[in-house]
C-alpha cells in the first residue's frame, strides 16, 4: 500500500491505475464503519483509494476540529491490512494552498437538519470532497447512510457540477448494542457509554410505533423524546421526522419515505444517528 501526502505525488499514481477507481473520504480515527465503506469499494471497483484529512472548514470555531481524534499509524495499518490501494493523507497547506476563500455552497439543503444547527458544515464538506473528487478522478465514492444529509447534499452537489463521480450509499454500522459507530464514540465516559445506545432505541421506538400505525409526526417525536428525557446525561439537540430527498419536515406519515433523525449532546461529545422508514 501507498501513502502519498502531495496532490502531484497521489495524481500521478492514480494515473498510472487501470480499471476503475473507488475512493472513500474520510476524517481518519478508522472504525468498522470505514472499513466497511472500503469492503464495498473493493467489492465494486478494481482498485480504492481511502484519504484521511481532518477538514478545517467543516468545523465550527466552538466545535472539536483541534481536539478530533487522530492516529495515522493505526489507521493505516488498518489500511494496508484491507488491502487498499493506496491512503492519500495531506496537510491543510496542501488542501488549502492559498487559504479558504473558494467554497462550494450547496444551498439551502445545507442549512436544514444538521447545516441548522452547524452553519457552514456542508459549505466545508462539499468544498473539501469536490477538491478531493478533482485530485482521485474516482470512478465511485462510499459514504456511510450514518451521515444521511451528507450524502443528499453531495448527491446534489455532483449532479449541479456535473461531476462524473457516482455516489454508493452504504449501511450504518453499529455496535453490539446498537452504539452507531463514529469516531467521536471516544469521547463518551464509562458510564455515558452505557446510555449512549438510547439515541438507537429512541429511533426504534419512532419505527415500531410506525408500525404499529401512528402517523402523526408529531406523536412519533414526543414518543421519542420522552424515552430520551428519562437519560439525565443525554441532552438532545433536535429530532426530526423528514422527506428523505428534500429533507422537509413532514406532519404525518401516510405511506411516504421518511428519514428520522437525530442528534444529542452525551457529555464532550456530540452524536448524530438516524433511520430510515418506508424502503423495507
Ligand atoms: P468521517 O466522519 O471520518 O466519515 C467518513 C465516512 O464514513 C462517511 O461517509 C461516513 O458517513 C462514514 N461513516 C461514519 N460512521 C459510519 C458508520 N457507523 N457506518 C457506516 N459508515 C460510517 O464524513 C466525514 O468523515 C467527512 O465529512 C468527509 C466526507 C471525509 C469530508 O471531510
Amino acid at each position: 500500500m501507498r501513502v502519498f501526502e502531495t496532490v502531484d505525488d497521489i495524481r500521478s499514481f492514480r494515473r498510472r491505475l487501470t480499471g476503475t477507481v473507488g475512493f472513500v473520504p474520510t476524517m481518519g480515527y478508522l472504525h468498522q464503519g470505514h472499513v466497511s465503506l472500503i469492503r464495498k469499494s473493493k467489492q465494486l471497483c478494481d482498485h480504492t483509494i481511502v484519504s484521511i484529512f481532518v477538514n478545517p472548514t467543516q468545523f465550527g470555531p466552538s466545535e472539536d476540529y483541534d481536539s478530533y481524534p487522530r492516529d495515522i499509524e493505526r489507521d493505516i495499518r488498518i489500511l494496508s491490512s484491507e488491502g487498499v490501494d493506496a491512503v492519500f493523507s495531506p496537510s491543510v497547506q496542501e488542501m488549502y494552498p492559498l487559504g479558504m476563500d473558494v467554497i462550494v455552497d450547496p444551498g439551502p439543503i445545507a442549512n436544514k437538519l444538521e447545516g441548522a444547527k452547524r452553519p457552514g458544515h456542508f459549505k466545508g464538506v462539499a468544498t473539501i470532497v469536490c477538491k478531493l473528487f478533482n485530485i482521485i478522478g474516482p470512478d465511485m465514492a462510499f459514504f456511510g447512510q450514518k451521515d444521511a444529509q451528507q450524502i443528499v447534499v453531495l448527491h446534489r452537489v455532483v449532479t449541479e457540477l456535473h461531476i462524473p463521480v457516482k455516489l454508493v450509499p452504504c449501511p450504518t454500522v453499529r455496535e453490539d448494542d446498537g452504539l452507531a459507530m463514529s469516531s467521536r464514540n471516544v469521547y463518551l465516559t464509562p458510564e455515558e457509554r452505557l446510555v449512549a445506545p438510547t439515541l438507537y432505541q429512541a429511533l426504534m421506538l419512532v419505527r415500531d410505533r410506525w408500525l404499529a400505525g401512528e402517523t402523526s409526526c408529531d406523536n412519533l417525536k414526543n414518543a421519542a423524546r420522552e424515552l430520551l428525557s428519562q437519560q439525565p446525561l443525554i441532552r438532545l439537540e433536535y429530532i426530526s421526522i423528514a422527506d428523505p430527498y428534500t429533507l422537509e419536515e413532514l406532519d404525518s406519515l401516510a405511506g411516504n419515505k421518511a428519514l428520522v433523525s437525530l442528534a444529542a449532546h452525551i457529555g464532550r461529545a456530540r452524536l448524530i444517528d438516524n433511520i430510515v422508514l418506508g424502503f423495507e
